[in-house]
């Protein structure tokens, strides 16, 4: 496949674009301050995908530590949202841009599992995670809004 798209770090000008995406894509929106605070904390995990200049896509994560159970694993990596504009989908952008991700958490964050939640019916999505190695841990009954489940995905770093 030819690949005509590059990633790089989110940018805080980038902002009202990657909201776009965002809205146009998912149901599950943010305010400005949410995507800004991912980016302040965790900026080698918010990455865009650009096709001639345009963004087209973004991933942002947030890293977690779990204080109660220190032996359970460390560190997290847990996938906020992810998303790829529909006429542009297809083209191995969502892949890529859940690698970096995956990329960084590991060895920048020292992240030693990445989980995500996605909604039992999104087949693309839950396509794209298990080819990247990933499995369903739990089913989340009643997570999302309307009160469609979701599955908590996990992989190990
Ligand atoms: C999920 C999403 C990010 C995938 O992005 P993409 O750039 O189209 O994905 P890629 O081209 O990198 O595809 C990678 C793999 O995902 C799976 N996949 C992607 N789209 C698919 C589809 N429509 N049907 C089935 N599998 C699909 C396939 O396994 C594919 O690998 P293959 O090409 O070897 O078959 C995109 O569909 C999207 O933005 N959806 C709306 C937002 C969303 O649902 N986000 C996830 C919330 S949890």
């Amino acid at each position: 496949m030819q690949t005509t798209f590059n990633l790089r770090q989110f940018e805080p000008g980038d902002l009202d674009k990657v909201m776009r995406i965002n809205q146009t894509c998912l149901p599950e929106n943010y305010s400005p301050d949410f995507f800004i605070d991912l980016h302040d904390r965790f900026p080698e995990t918010f990455i865009v995908a650009e096709e001639d200049g345009r963004i087209v896509g973004y991933i942002m994560c947030r890293i977690e530590t779990n204080f109660f159970n220190l032996t359970s694993g460390g560190k997290k990596g847990h996938v906020i949202s992810i998303a790829v504009l529909p006429e542009h989908q297809h083209k191995g952008i969502g892949e890529a841009l859940l690698n970096e991700a995956l990329k960084n958490m590991k060895t920048i964050y020292h992240a030693k599992e990445c989980y995500l939640e996605v909604r039992v019916s999104n087949v693309p999505a839950i396509r794209l995670y298990r080819k990247l190695g990933y499995y369903i841990k739990r089913t989340l009954h009643g997570y999302y809004a309307d009160n469609e489940s979701a599955y908590m995905m996990t992989k190990k770093l």
